[in-house]
């Protein structure tokens, strides 16, 4: 088995609150990052593809067309945008790097050309990162009714 990566870089602002917290609670529990107008990141994406190479062109996966499907499936959604309010496939979630790996899976595990999706990894900074392989988890969604994910 092969692993290839696929790495995109975005920027985003994101605030961490949770809405069924009292102010005291989500000061407790997010701090600064529950600051009220939010804040900012430059995160980096790394997204591993697995399989075995093509015996006509070598390839688990043509890195041109991943580059293709990460950034109509993700980068284009989220670059430069307040992901607590912009971005559809993100309502109501609370936008740790936990649930952003968990949400962009599903965005992606079902739109690869080829090879199968083994890992999604989000560095939020040079100091936290979040990686996720596929097991199931829900995330639960506050004051928005839930939405079907395409
Ligand atoms: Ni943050």
């Amino acid at each position: 088995m092969i692993y290839v990566t696929r790495i995109a870089e975005f920027s985003a602002a994101h605030r961490l609150y949770n809405p069924t917290f009292t102010d005291q609670q989500n000061d407790e529990t997010f701090d600064k990052c529950n600051n009220l107008y939010g804040h900012g990141h430059n995160y980096v994406l790394e997204v591993t593809v697995k399989g075995l190479p093509d015996p006509q062109t070598g390839y688990v996966i043509d890195l041109k067309l991943l580059k293709r499907v990460l950034d109509e499936r993700i980068v284009d959604l989220v670059d430069h945008k307040h992901l607590n309010f912009d971005v559809d496939f993100l309502r109501g979630v609370i936008p740790t790097v936990e649930n952003l790996c968990v949400a962009f899976w599903h965005r992606l595990v079902q739109h690869l050309p080829s090879g199968e999706l083994h890992s999604i990894k989000l560095w939020e900074s040079d100091h936290n990162v979040a990686e996720y392989f596929g097991a199931p988890v829900t995330i639960p969604t506050f004051g928005h009714s839930s939405e079907t994910q395409s």
